[in-house]
């Protein structure tokens, strides 16, 4: 059976990569709707950039909603050092030939959850906002939640400070809304997501002669001096692809229940996440959270998804010809 799901995204790269794994995916994935907020790149840009990765995959069909344009209390930190100015620096994408989709994404994050005949499955590779606002609003969704997969947090050092990784910096009262929610979590931290390298050798499987192919190898590349600057010595970690992996192959991924706190006072450690890996608190476990991925495995695989979505743009362009 096809699982419904809804993907809540800041493009950015590794946002973009995720998108199209997800669209590669048409027999193991419906994807229903993409909503976009403010994260690696302000609102108004992580639009545009969901709905021309959604153009690269040649999918028109999949609504793109904007959303919050900052986050609930703080104000907004960018990360254009690490995408460049347009969020998906490397790729040269043609302009969108549509244009967002009505309502607001946390209104249409409502909608489709209260009306799915089947829960759902949303995955969140940026910050919160969107999430935590729409169980504000219509708590009743979280029954319709099937599981939520989200990147973010760090069971180390973080990544944007010592402390915190980048989504939960940006958002961390979203995220503690969140983790209060007692929705079932798959949490990928930076833990694991440091262990998908974009290395030269797991991109070797990829042609850049074809035009899916082509624009993701040169985002990896151009983002490399960035991964090496976060930690990845050999490429950029694909933090958020992991989520969508995690659904077409989960046979690939290890991690165990834990209890998860999201620190929201201003401060060095705002935006930390404290996950009780050993279970020494009393606190019950709020999340599954991965620790270790075959990531030679995943990259195999991400190849032969992009390869698919290449042979489809080539039998579209013969079917228009
Ligand atoms: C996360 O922050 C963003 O920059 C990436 O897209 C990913 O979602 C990694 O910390
Ligand atoms: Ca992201």
């Amino acid at each position: 059976m096809k699982h419904p799901i809804l993907i809540d995204t800041d493009p950015g790269p590794d946002d973009a990569l995720a998108i199209l794994l997800a669209l590669s995916a048409r027999d193991a994935l419906d994807v229903v709707g993409i909503t976009t907020v403010a994260g690696n790149v302000p609102v108004a840009q992580t639009t545009l950039n969901a709905l021309r990765i959604c153009e690269l995959a040649g999918d028109l069909d999949v609504p793109v909603y904007a959303g919050c344009d900052r986050p609930i209390l703080r104000p907004l930190h960018t990360a254009e050092f690490i995408c460049g100015k347009d969020g998906l620096a490397g790729m040269k994408l043609a302009d969108a030939s549509r244009a967002p989709a009505a309502p607001h994404a946390v209104n249409a994050m409502i909608d489709h959850l209260r009306q799915s005949d089947v829960p759902l499955r949303l995955c969140a590779l940026g910050p919160l906002t969107n999430i935590a606002l729409a169980l504000r609003m219509a708590p009743d969704i979280a029954a319709k939640i099937d599981r939520l997969i989200i990147m973010g947090g760090a069971r180390d050092l973080g990544n944007i400070t010592a402390a915190a990784e980048f989504n939960f910096f940006v958002d961390p009262h979203a995220a503690a809304i969140v983790f209060d929610s007692a929705i079932p979590i798959t949490l990928f931290p930076l833990n694991a997501t440091y262990q998908a390298v974009a290395s030269t050798e797991r991109l070797g499987d990829l042609d850049g002669t074809a035009p899916v192919q082509a624009q993701v190898l040169s985002m990896l590349r151009r983002n490399r001096a960035g991964g090496a600057a976060l930690g990845g010595d050999k490429g950029h970690p694909m933090h958020d692809p992991c989520v969508i992996a995690y659904l077409l192959w989960p046979d690939l991924f290890e991690g165990r229940d834990c209890h998860v706190a999201i620190e929201t006072a201003e401060g060095p450690t705002v935006g930390r996440s404290t996950i009780d890996w050993w279970g020494r608190s009393q606190e019950p476990p709020n999340a599954h959270v991965i620790g270790a991925l075959d990531a030679d495995q995943m990259f195999a695989r991400v190849a032969v998804s992009l390869r698919s979505l290449d042979h489809r743009h080539e039998s579209d362009s013969k079917a228009k010809s």
